[in-house]
Order: C-alpha cells, then sequence, then structure tokens
C-alpha cells in the first residue's frame, strides 16, 4: 500500500493582499501534512495561486500595470505570507506557467474529443468578485446570493454537459458517504444537485486573460476550469506519469465554505467525464469574522496576518487559529480570546509546567534528569497512560480533519500534568522524600516530551525549541516516538530553561 498523501489547499486569487481567511486555509493544510510527516506519511503539500480571469484582470487595469506584472508582485506577497507563516509546502504553483496552461488545455481536449464541450450562447448573469455564473432565480434583490453584484453577459461561449452529470454525481455521493465534510456542507451539496444541474458555460469571449481554449483562440477558458485543474498539473499529470500515479486520486482539496461546489460538483464532473480518478475527500471549513463583524475591505476590519504575528508571535497565531473555533465551523476573531489563550493554554499551562519541572530538575538534581521509577503508583500510571494514548485519539481527529478536538485532547494531558504535579507537590518531596520527588519529575519530563512532539504540526518552532531543551535528538521527535514506545530518548542531562511561551502583557494605554 501506497503512503503517499496528497493535500491541497485553494489557490488564491491575485487580486489583492493576503488576509486571515487565506492564511487560515494554508494553515490548517500545514499542520495537517507536517502530521501526517511525522506519522511517516510520503507528503505532498501544495499550494498557490489562481492568477487568471476577469477579476484578476481588472484588478491590474486599476492598477495601470500589465496582468502578467501585477499578478507576479501580487502571487510574491502569497509566496512571502507562505514563508512568514512558516508553511512547509512542497510545491507553489501559479496558474500563469507554462505547464499548467498546457495541462488545463489537455484536459479541455479530453473533454471535447469526449463530446462533453459543444459551442453556445451564454445570455445570463455573471458575477465578477465570486468568478460564478447565477441563474435568474438566484438573483435578489440584483445581486448574486452572496452579495456580490452581477453583470448580464451576452456572448459566445463552450459549454461542458453538466446536465448529464446529475445522476451519476449523486450516485458517486451516495457510494462516497465521506466525500464531503463537514456533514452539513455535504447536504447542501445533494441538494443543489438534486435540484437539477444545467450546462456550465465554461469560456469567455469579452476579455483576454486567460488559458486559450485550443483551437479557438477567440475565447479563453472559465476560470474555474482552469484553476481546478491545478490539482492536476502539480499531480504531474500531464508530464510525470509516476508522480501522477503516486500521487492521484489526491487524499484531500481543503476549502472554504464559499467554494464548496466548485469542489463538489464541478471538480468530481470534470473529472468523471475525463475518465479521471476523483479526489478522495472535501473538507469545508467556516469563516472568520472580526469581532462579531464580517471581515471587508470596504468595512476597514480586514485582518492582517502578519499584524498579528507580529504582535502576538507566529506560533501562538497559529494555535488560537487552529484550537479557538471548531474547524468546520465560522469563528470569530477577538483580541481578547487570543490574549486568553496565549496567556492560559500556552504560557500557564504548558510553559510554566515545562519550566517549573525542568527549574525542579536542574535546581534539585544538577540537571540529571531522573529516570522513571520501576513500580509506578496509580497517579504515576493514570497520568502517563493518558499521554501514551494521545496519539491514537489526535491521529483520529487529524484524520477527521478536528484539529481543534486535537489540541484539546493535548491540553487535557497537560492538565491532567498540572493537577499531577500539584497533587504531588515535588518541590515538597524535595525536603520529605527525595527520591519520590525525582520520580515525580521524571513522569513529568515524559509527558512533556511526548506533548512537545505532539504539538510540533501547530507550533514548529516552540515545539522544536521546547524538544532542544529536553535535549531531544532531532531524528527522535517523530510519532514513532511516542505513545509510551521509546522512554529512553529522555535526555541525560539538562540546563536552566528559558521560557518557550512568553505571556502577553498589554502595552500601557490600550
Ligand atoms: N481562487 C479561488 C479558489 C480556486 S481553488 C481551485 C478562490 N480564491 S480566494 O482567494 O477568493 O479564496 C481562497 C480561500 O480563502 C477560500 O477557501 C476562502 O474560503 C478563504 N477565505 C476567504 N475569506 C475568508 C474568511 N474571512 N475566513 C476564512 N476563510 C476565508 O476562491
Amino acid at each position: 500500500m501506497s503512503n503517499h498523501f496528497y493535500i491541497t489547499t485553494p489557490i488564491y486569487y491575485v487580486n489583492d493582499k493576503p488576509h486571515i481567511g487565506h492564511a487560515y486555509t494554508t494553515l490548517a493544510c500545514d499542520a495537517y501534512a507536517r502530521f501526517q510527516r511525522l506519522d511517516g506519511q510520503d507528503v505532498k503539500f501544495l499550494t498557490g495561486t489562481d492568477e487568471h480571469g476577469q477579476k484578476v484582470e481588472d484588478a491590474a487595469t486599476k492598477a495601470g500595470i500589465a496582468p502578467q506584472d501585477f499578478t507576479d508582485k501580487v502571487s510574491q506577497n502569497f509566496q512571502d505570507l507562505a514563508v512568514s507563516m512558516n508553511f512547509s509546502h512542497d510545491e507553489f504553483i501559479r496558474t500563469t506557467s507554462e505547464r499548467h496552461k498546457q495541462t488545463c488545455q489537455k484536459l479541455w481536449q479530453i473533454l471535447q474529443d469526449k463530446g462533453h464541450i459543444y459551442l453556445g450562447k451564454y445570455a445570463g448573469w455573471y458575477s465578477v468578485r465570486d468568478e460564478a455564473y447565477y441563474t435568474e432565480t438566484e438573483i435578489v434583490d440584483g445581486k448574486a446570493p452572496t452579495g456580490a453584484p452581477v453583470e448580464w453577459v451576452e456572448e459566445p461561449s463552450y459549454f461542458f454537459d453538466l446536465s448529464k452529470w446529475q445522476d451519476k454525481l449523486l450516485a458517486f455521493y451516495d457510494e462516497n458517504p465521506d466525500f464531503v465534510a463537514p456533514a452539513s456542507r455535504f447536504n447542501e451539496i445533494k441538494s443543489f444537485v438534486s435540484g437539477g444541474l444545467k450546462d456550465l458555460s465554461i469560456s469567455r469571449t469579452s476579455f483576454k486573460w486567460g488559458v486559450p481554449v485550443p483551437n479557438d483562440d477567440a475565447h479563453v477558458m472559465y476560470v474555474w476550469l482552469d484553476a481546478l485543474t491545478n490539482y492536476l498539473t502539480a499531480a504531474g499529470w500531464l508530464d510525470d506519469e509516476a508522480s501522477y500515479q503516486a500521487l492521484w486520486p489526491a487524499n484531500i482539496h481543503m476549502v472554504g465554505k464559499d467554494i464548496v461546489r466548485f469542489h463538489a460538483v464541478y471538480w468530481p464532473a470534470f473529472l468523471m467525464a475525463a475518465d479521471l480518478p476523483l479526489p478522495k475527500r472535501i473538507y469545508a471549513h467556516g469563516w472568520w469574522t472580526n469581532e462579531g463583524q464580517k471581515i471587508s475591505k470596504s468595512v476597514g476590519n480586514v485582518i492582517d496576518p502578519l499584524a498579528l504575528i507580529d504582535e502576538f508571535g507566529l506560533d501562538q497565531t497559529r494555535y488560537f487559529l487552529l484550537r479557538e473555533v471548531p474547524f468546520g465551523n465560522d469563528g470569530d476573531f477577538a483580541r481578547a480570546a487570543m490574549i486568553q489563550r496565549i496567556n492560559s493554554d500556552l504560557a500557564n499551562d504548558l510553559g510554566n509546567l515545562s519550566n517549573r519541572v525542568q527549574s525542579l530538575i536542574v535546581k534539585n538534581l544538577d540537571g540529571v534528569h531522573p529516570a522513571l521509577p520501576d513500580t509506578l503508583q496509580e497517579e504515576d500510571k493514570a497520568l502517563l497512560d493518558a499521554a501514551d494514548s494521545l496519539l491514537e485519539r489526535v491521529r483520529t481527529n487529524f484524520a477527521n480533519q478536528q484539529f481543534h478536538e486535537a489540541l484539546r485532547q493535548i491540553w487535557q494531558v497537560i492538565s491532567h500534568s498540572n493537577r499531577y504535579v500539584d497533587a504531588m507537590a515535588p518541590w515538597a518531596l524535595k525536603k520529605t522524600d527525595p527520591p519520590r520527588m525525582a520520580e515525580v519529575l521524571a513522569v513529568l519530563m515524559e509527558v512533556i516530551r511526548q506533548c512537545g512532539i505532539l504539538v510540533q504540526p501547530v507550533m514548529p518552532q516552540s515545539a522544536n525549541a521546547l524538544l532542544d531543551q529536553l535535549k531531544i535528538p532531532a531524528d527522535k521527535r517523530d510519532f514513532a516516538a511516542i505513545g509510551g514506545a521509546r522512554r529512553d530518548d529522555l535526555p541525560v542531562e539538562i540546563e536552566k530553561p528559558q521560557a518557550v511561551f512568553p505571556r502577553f502583557i498589554e502595552a500601557e494605554g490600550e
């Protein structure tokens, strides 16, 4: 069995600067990709930018630059953000690349050769902001159901015979009950498809910024057909058979709830029509609001992820975004909640615990790490069992994309450790029972080691710093090293620890 794991983010429109929503989707994938690597999988993690279409062309015109120069510039912002957020993607794809354009044309040609594309005329509503077509019945007060402005479009267009795929899609959904998650989103998709599908316009003639349709220069491809194909491009479908065989179908396309329809209806229909395997899963996460308000440029409350990193710290921001909101739900960004998480979960629960334990070892045992007791007391066993069984629970949480729940499980063990340290009071045992003090500290060190390894996917830098303090060698930080299997990975000697998770103190006057 192959242990390849191919995970993708949506590719981001380059019409504007990246914001928190963009950082969020990729962050979730980054944590997932890192988790799978630590768990022994051969991961390909793909992200990138969606650079064609009317929206991008309009933005370039507005900026007074040629579209290619404009997309070069804005795509770079997304690549820079990925560095700032410490994303571990294996490839950053740009849809303006030659390889991608050829892949789109190959897919088009196959669809056409198989008789799924025909030339007609589109007359209807189009929203440039959503890059989506809407029917008369979907228009509410002259706007798209998303609230985006629409314009009337009438032009020659190629169509994909989407209407023929309704039954096949519904049958596929039935046979693959985990294809779309959360379940509520899957139900929306099923009822949308059950309501009947119309053929889809897949080319435009009224602007030029797109992949040319093979053998008909008057048309460029509809940006969503172009964009979705990026997943095949990066898999090597065009030119790298071995890679394609290893990677396709993708294990998961992570998307926001606004773009599930494109991924769970159009994309599978294109793939079925081309006789290609379908991705295994589409997961749709929710949207962030800012202090209760919808995030929008016109309101001026867009959250800049770089500003968050600057003020709160990188791993703190990563932790907050994945811990605060159940993955799949909408969530609110509240400053107070961020500070609470930093100070309580990170600085106190994990940071203090590890500092206290290490300091006691340095102070009372000359930094020499004590051995675990041969016979465990009941409390030792309860805590070690909780830690040893954590990976299994967390693995299930990750497999279901319940990242917040994985963190909650880890913090349960951390809280358990805090209760244990308070109850055992090793600082008092120093006087009354030094051997027992050493045992207690050894139990705690083992739990901290395992938790440090497990938080790596979400907080790679801080976890590294913590594991460095514990003197865990780099090759003993993967998941093969936990679950109680490798207790002897514990260090011989440690030094006085520095705080890995500093408290956040609000600046005066705020
Ligand atoms: N280019 C398309 C995707 C093509 S994939 C083949 C696109 N790009 S986007 O830049 O508009 O959005 C990318 C992702 O950002 C989407 O998954 C979207 O849900 C996410 N978010 C945008 N704003 C968001 C929030 N306020 N909160 C959370 N995620 C949000 O769509």
